[in-house]
């Protein structure tokens, strides 16, 4: 496994390896490497040839009062661990390598579904997010690249840029990674102190919770918001929880829905704070 830090060394490596003639799949992260993390790159492993791993604090997805600088970060950690996982490269640039000096361009996918859910409390989080993932596809230019379910919303806004830029990359959603007692792995878990944390697994319950209601067959068990108040109950009845937002919602739009129609699919999703740490976690509703 190679750690490159230019997008020169990048280049000069895939080319090493044979890249021409290869599959490529891209796991982008920003480090500080969990399970969550090393699923997608096992997967990633499983369809592709070579496997490049970016591991970069993107700072343009971060407002000015959020977490940029002290966002954990222990690039040796995660070279093992992509190793172990099956990366073939890490790709590791400096802030100054992606944002030449001077750089003035971004990516924002307009309109509703950069500014809902996590979008109304983090505005410029999205254009972030779709800037840093659009050059890094640039750069790497991927067969494949790999997103976690854990961030639904990423998913429907890269999906998004992807369709309407024509990129030549198939987005791969891979499903949510919790620890045993339930919590969606997240590089942020480590600022949650135990009480903390004990009271966070309501994400989890309250999903569960909504899933159960949604299995029944009471009048208002497809109702958006009966489900929503199952989620909310579980979750506000713990004293340090501070809700952002619980929404159910339409899974490809992120429109809001009134109720679940047969046979169809419905995204669950929560935003929630614990103290300073902000806590995300989602379920689908309905479907195969
Ligand atoms: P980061 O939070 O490091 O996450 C990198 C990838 O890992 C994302 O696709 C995310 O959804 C996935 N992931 C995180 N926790 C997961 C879990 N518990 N189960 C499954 N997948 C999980 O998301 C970002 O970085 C950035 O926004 C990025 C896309 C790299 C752009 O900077």
């Amino acid at each position: 496994m190679k750690l490159v830090t230019t997008i020169a060394q990048l280049r000069q490596e895939l080319k090493a390896l044979g890249r021409k003639d290869k599959t490529l799949g891209l796991v982008p992260t920003m480090g500080y490497l969990h399970e969550g993390h090393r699923s997608l790159i096992r997967k990633a492993k499983e369809q592709n040839d070579l496997v490049v791993v970016s591991d970069f604090v993107n700072p343009t997805q971060f407002g000015p009062n959020e977490d940029y600088d002290k966002y954990p970060r222990d690039i040796d950690r995660d070279c093992k661990a992509a190793e172990e996982a099956g990366a073939d490269i890490v790709f590791h640039p400096d802030a100054s390598e992606i944002y030449v000096p001077g750089a003035s361009t971004e990516v924002e996918v307009k309109g509703e579904t950069t500014h809902k859910l996590c979008g109304a409390s983090r505005p410029i989080h999205f254009k972030g997010v779709t800037t840093i993932v659009c050059t890094l596809f640039h750069i790497v230019q991927p067969d494949r690249a790999y997103f976690g379910q854990k961030d639904a919303q990423q998913v429907v806004v890269v999906k998004k840029m992807v369709r309407d830029l024509h990129i030549p990359v198939k987005i791969v959603p891979c499903p949510i990674v919790r620890e045993a007692d339930g919590l969606a792995k997240s590089s942020r878990n480590i600022y949650l102190t135990p009480e903390q944390h004990q009271q966070a697994l309501s994400l989890s319950r309250g999903l569960q919770k909504a899933r159960d209601f949604f299995a029944g067959s009471t009048a208002d068990h497809t109702s958006a918001e009966k489900l929503k108040k199952v989620i909310r109950q579980e979750i506000s009845a713990q004293p340090l929880s501070d809700i952002e937002y619980v929404e159910v919602v339409d899974t490809d739009t992120l429109d809001k829905i009134e109720k679940i129609e047969p046979g169809k699919r419905a995204l669950a999703a929560v935003a929630v704070r614990f103290g300073s740490t902000r806590l995300i976690d989602n379920t689908i509703l309905g479907g195969k």
